[in-house]
């Protein structure tokens, strides 16, 4: 059986992007996570070694004590450098892990992960030929539980992403672990927003042990850094060993001036924290603009979307077609991050302070 790629999601949004112009507004493209403030000053001026030998695939020992700095002062959590290693940005990582982890458990061949989603969980499991069941997060908790045994026992691995991409949900993982331990399975934390929480203290899923647990983290959302590519993963020392061996073979590498500057950035928290700021600052703008017209969004417990239901009865690209008619806003449909959630909306707060006020001013 041969394989097409589906249409990426964001490209599906093409006709809805030319409707603002149509209607003479300006163009607000809040479909993806992108972000649109520079990097500060200290970090756009520093001069690099730009060496031309091959970097580490596994990271620099300058990023990744870097990483274990960063985990330990903001999340508490203590490591080892044998306990971390690169990727390029998540989304690689997140797209071929279950492959790699394929090949060292082949009689495993079920990826699990949370109901409403980022795609790329669902995608990973389908580029590697894997079967994939979204589970539903309720009452705090993914509900491993309710997961028929049959498909636990051929589970290879769960992703969780807390605090969630779209929902924006902060869950514990205790009860995923628990499963996992039973049934032998690896487990990765997404926890590339959780520098954005914002009802509790930040916290790791490595924050319960780190036995055939991961956690992945980039600093394209944390930094604002979406276009370094730098990230990095972290927990279960024979997974890292075991994955970051097999990434080496497939030549998966940061840039040595991207790791440097990678690291420097990790060092630093002010900056995260002035974009925490623009961050609340800007879902709070949009609540009161998607309140004016009509909707009831709410904050998130974390991330730096706004997730809510439409109410509306009708498919999710009309429903962006509508909101782009009256605001020039670009959303996201609900169908891209789960199927039972059509007609909610996903909006991510990555426009300048600026274009938020001439939107709120317009209406
Ligand atoms: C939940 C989640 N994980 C991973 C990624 C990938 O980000 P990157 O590859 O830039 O690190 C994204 C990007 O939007 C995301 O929302």
């Amino acid at each position: 059986m041969s394989f097409t790629p589906p249409p990426y999601p964001h490209d599906r949004l093409r006709e809805v992007r030319s409707l603002p112009g149509e209607h003479g507004l300006e163009l607000l493209d809040l479909s993806i996570g992108t972000p649109v403030d520079p990097l500060p000053e200290k970090f756009r001026q520093l001069s690099f070694d730009l060496a031309n030998g091959y970097p580490t695939s596994i990271g620099s020992n300058r990023l990744r004590s870097a990483a274990i700095g960063w985990m330990s002062r903001r999340l508490g959590v203590e490591l080892s450098l044998e306990e971390v290693a690169a990727c390029v940005g998540s989304k690689e990582f997140v797209a071929s892990t279950p492959w790699y982890l394929h090949l060292r458990q082949p009689e495993r061949d079920v990826v699990l992960y949370p109901e409403v989603s980022y795609p790329t969980y669902a995608m990973g499991a389908i580029l590697s030929g894997l079967k994939y069941f979204p589970v539903a997060i309720e009452d705090g908790k993914l509900q491993i539980e309710s997961v028929p045994k049959d498909l636990l026992e051929r589970t290879l691995l769960v992703w969780t992403n807390s605090p969630s991409n779209p929902t924006g949900e902060i869950y514990s993982i205790e009860n995923v672990l628990q499963v996992a331990k039973a049934y032998d399975f690896v487990v990765v934390s997404d926890e590339c927003y959780v520098e954005y929480t914002w009802s509790s203290p930040r916290c790791s899923a490595l924050s319960e042990g780190t036995d055939r647990l991961l956690a992945v983290h980039s600093l394209s959302k944390r930094s604002n850094f979406a276009g370094g590519r730098v990230g990095f993963y972290a927990g279960d020392r024979e997974l890292v060993h075991y994955l970051s061996e097999v990434r080496k073979h497939a030549g998966l590498m940061i840039p040595g001036p991207f790791q440097e500057l990678g690291a420097r950035l990790l060092d630093d928290d002010e900056h995260v924290e002035e974009e925490a700021k623009r961050y609340r600052g800007r879902l709070e703008r949009l609540i009161e603009i998607f309140s004016i017209l009509g909707y009831e969004p709410k904050m998130p417990d974390g991330g730096f979307y706004l997730w809510f239901d439409s109410k509306d009865q009708a498919d999710g690209f009309e429903i962006a077609a509508s909101i782009a008619k009256r605001t020039g806003i670009i959303v996201s449909p609900g169908e891209f991050y789960s199927s039972s959630h059509a007609n909610f909306v996903r909006v991510a707060a990555v426009a300048s302070d600026y274009a938020l006020e001439r939107v709120l001013q317009a209406l």
